[in-house]
């Protein structure tokens, strides 16, 4: 899709399809044509006298400058905030211009309260669009022609290019990363994850690193090997290092849950649904994908991106419930359920983000179904040590549109991680299955450092078409880890 600013008039444009939002307290938008004008003042007071349910279509002469203009409220959609509303919009016009194929379609954001968001049109038109066709014999190509004209204010035409710029980036990001997600496992194993993450290295300017099967024995790293034993392909770690040109205090560690798929293992998952596992390397991808925007973006502070990935199997080598193995913090696991292998892994990404000195770490997992059962598939939680961190995420992912909602990490819980065979069981029981997750995770944590865990499970991936994504992978989480690495000081009140 070509996405280009215009300054001009109204009455000057050339364009198929004009797509207006209006707000009853913001201006998004000033005409200099009449007609235009009219056009908009009659939806206006339809929207008003609440007559429009979806959107006002107004059809003009068919040689007219502008033939077709579609007109918006945000009145019609009050379950997000703003910019949400507006990327919904935007998604949804686009989508309107595909079944009429119009490709030259202009949006009117000219008005003194547009500024702030044309990133989010520029993101609502670029992860609608996303489609996933990389396995069907027809191909969409429709968007690829498309030409989005921005029309903003000429007052502003320094930031209007940067905030262009950047939407365009972390987009690309995020539906690279929804596509990894959305193969499936047959095509996207740990050798793959690794693959994607030198790639991105190479063409970003990141340092990368890849420790495999036999050296990560060797290292006892004893999590990953365990729950990569019963699949014919072997786990990796991967680690990807980000330096800003200005030097930083931070060393921010990102670490993403990497499981290419998970069926349980032994402990073996239902048929039912079991597909969607392919997506369980969701927090992996996020991870590497951000780390492509980060680099891209050239953000300000240090930043290293863990992905430990594996294949959860049964196989008559796989690991077996009651296994033991000491992690590398020197503390022993017994393996009670393993389906519980996210954490497992964990351990070991966790421990390496020590390794590396961040200074803060978080990380990111489709970790428990018990989190999604608690928020739905709307929200994500988020737990940790650290209020700050868990509030610089929240209100980073509030910017962007991804919803974190903290959940407490209950201390008397921690109990519930007791086994009379080991130091820790890696499950809790039946209640609470997303805290004692992360009071699992708490205990490879390295000492004093400022960590959140986000549990993804809900939103990494939707079955039906959800705001302006279609059904399927989301990229959730990449979004508020970039914005977060770019005011990182700031979100965390320092
Ligand atoms: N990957 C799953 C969690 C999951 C479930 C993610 C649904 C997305 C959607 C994880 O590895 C898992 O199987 N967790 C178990 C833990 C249990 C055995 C304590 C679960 O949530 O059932
Ligand atoms: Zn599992
Ligand atoms: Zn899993």
């Amino acid at each position: 899709m070509k996405i280009s600013l215009t300054y001009k008039p109204v009455s000057t444009i050339d364009a198929d399809l004009l797509i207006v939002i209006l707000d009853e307290t913001k201006t998004f938008h000033v005409s200099d044509d009449k007609a235009v004008r009219g056009v908009i003042d009659r939806a206006r007071q339809l929207y008003a006298d609440k007559r429009i349910k979806r959107e006002y279509i107004y059809t003009l002469d068919q040689d007219a400058k502008i033939p077709t203009l579609l007109v918006y409220s945000t009145a019609l959609n009050r379950n997000y905030p703003l910019p949400e509303v507006l990327k919904i919009f935007v998604a949804r016009a686009l989508r309107f211009a595909k079944d009429y194929q119009y490709t030259r379609v202009a949006v009117l954001m000219n008005g003194a309260d547009a500024q702030p968001l044309l990133d989010a049109v520029v993101e609502g038109a670029l992860l609608g669009a996303y489609t996933f066709d990389k396995y069907r014999k027809e191909k969409n190509t429709f968007f690829h022609d498309l030409h989005l004209e921005i029309v903003d204010n000429d007052a502003r035409k320094a930031t209007g290019k940067a905030a262009l710029q950047r939407a365009r980036t972390v987009s690309e990001a995020v539906n690279e990363c929804r596509t990894l997600v959305n193969m499936p496992g047959s095509d996207v194993y740990p050798q793959v994850m690794a693959d994607v993450a030198e790639g991105i290295a190479k063409k970003n300017g990141l340092k990368c690193a890849v420790l495999h099967e036999k050296e990560l024995a060797k290292q006892g790293y004893n999590g990953l090997v365990g729950v990569g034993r019963g699949s014919i392909h072997p786990p990796r770690l991967i680690k990807l290092r980000y330096k800003p040109v200005k030097a930083s205090r931070y060393t921010l560690a990102l670490v993403g849950k990497g499981i290419t798929f998970d069926t349980g293992g032994i402990s073996i998952k239902p048929a039912e649904k079991m597909y969607e596992m392919k997506g369980d390397m969701a927090g992996g991808g996020a991870v590497l994908y951000a780390m492509q925007a980060i680099a891209q973006l050239k953000l300000p502070i240090n930043v290293v991106g863990i992905v430990p990935t594996a294949e959860n199997f049964p196989d008559a080598n796989a690991q077996r419930p009651g296994d033991i193995f000491v992690a590398k913090n020197g503390k022993s696991v017994m393996v009670d359920n393993t389906d519980a292998e996210g954490r497992l892994i964990l351990t070991d990404g966790l421990f390496l983000a020590g390794e590396e000195k961040a200074t803060h770490i978080i990380d990111i997992a489709t970790l428990t179904g018990a989190c999604v059962r608690a928020l739905g598939t709307g929200a994500a939680g988020a737990m940790g040590s650290s209020p700050a961190l868990i509030n610089a995420v929240i209100r980073a992912g509030a910017a962007h549109g991804e919803v974190f909602w903290e959940l407490p990490l209950i201390e008397e819980y921690r109990d519930l991680l007791r086994t009379p065979y080991a130091d820790l069981n890696n499950i809790g029981g039946s209640y609470a299955g997303a805290i004692t997750a992360a009071l699992f995770l708490r205990e490879f944590v390295p000492p004093d450092t400022p960590w959140v865990h986000l549990d993804i499970a809900g939103p990494f991936m939707r079955d039906k078409d959800w705001k302006y994504y279609e059904a399927g992978a989301t990229g959730f989480g990449l979004k508020t880890m970039v914005a977060l690495c770019e005011h990182f000081a700031e979100y965390l009140g320092e």
